[in-house]
C-alpha cells in the first residue's frame, strides 16, 4: 500500500489538532471581540493570544504543507470511487487549504484592523470549514466501512 509521505501525514494530523483547538477554545476571543466592539477595554487572556497565534501558525503551516504537497508523489485515488466522488474529494481537499489561508487572514483583519465585516466573514468561513470537514470525515468513514479499502490507513501511521 502506498501511503502519503510521512511528513504529509504529520502535517495532516498536527493541523487537525490545531484546527480543533481553534473551535474548542473560541469563546475567549469571541467575548473579547464583542467587548472591544462595545468600547470595553479587555485584559490579557492567554486563550485570546492562543487563538491569534495558533491561527497565524495554521496559516504558515498550511502554506508549507501545500508546498510539500506539490513536490510529493501522492497515492492514487482508489478504484472503487467514481469520477464524481474523485472530483468531490479534490474540491474538499483544496477547499480546506483555501480556508486554512482565508480564516486566519479574515481573523487578522478583524482583530488587528477592527473590521467588523471581516469578523462576519470569519464566522461564515468557519461554517464552510465545518461543512467541508463533515463531508471529508463522512467520505473517509464511507471508504472505511462500505468500500473497506485502505484510504484511512494511508493517511495513518
Ligand atoms: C484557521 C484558523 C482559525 C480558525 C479555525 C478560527 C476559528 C474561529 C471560530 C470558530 C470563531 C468563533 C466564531 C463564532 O462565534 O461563531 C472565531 C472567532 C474569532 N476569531 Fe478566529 N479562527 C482562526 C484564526 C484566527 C486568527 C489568526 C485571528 C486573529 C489574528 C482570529 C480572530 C478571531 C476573532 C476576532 C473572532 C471573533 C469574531 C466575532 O466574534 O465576531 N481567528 N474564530
Ligand atoms: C478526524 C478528522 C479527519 C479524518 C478522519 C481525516 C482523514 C483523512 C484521510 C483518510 C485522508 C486521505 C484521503 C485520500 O487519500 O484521498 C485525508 C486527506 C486529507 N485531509 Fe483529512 N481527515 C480529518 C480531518 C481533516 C481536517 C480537519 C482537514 C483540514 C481542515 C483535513 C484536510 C485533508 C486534506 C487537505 C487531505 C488531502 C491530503 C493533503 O493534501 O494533505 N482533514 N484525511
Amino acid at each position: 500500500m502506498q501511503k502519503y509521505p510521512f511528513i504529509m501525514r504529520v502535517f495532516h494530523w498536527v493541523l487537525v489538532i490545531m484546527f480543533a483547538a481553534q473551535f474548542i477554545f473560541h469563546n475567549a476571543i469571541s467575548d473579547a471581540y464583542d467587548q472591544i466592539q462595545r468600547g470595553v477595554e479587555v485584559a490579557f487572556n492567554p486563550l485570546v493570544a492562543g487563538h491569534v497565534f495558533g491561527g497565524l501558525a495554521i496559516l504558515v503551516l498550511t502554506l508549507i504543507r501545500f508546498g510539500i504537497r506539490r513536490k510529493s508523489v501522492l497515492p492514487a485515488y482508489p478504484e472503487q470511487g467514481s469520477a464524481l466522488t474523485k472530483r468531490a474529494s479534490e474540491i474538499v481537499h483544496y477547499g480546506t487549504y483555501v480556508l486554512g489561508i482565508m480564516l486566519p487572514v479574515s481573523g487578522a483583519v478583524a482583530w488587528f484592523g477592527g473590521v467588523k465585516a471581516a469578523a462576519d466573514g470569519h464566522e461564515m468561513l468557519k461554517a464552510v470549514l465545518l461543512a467541508l470537514v463533515a463531508l471529508h470525515v463522512a467520505g473517509a468513514l464511507f471508504h472505511l466501512v462500505v468500500h473497506k479499502n485502505n484510504i484511512f490507513k494511508r493517511m495513518w501511521f
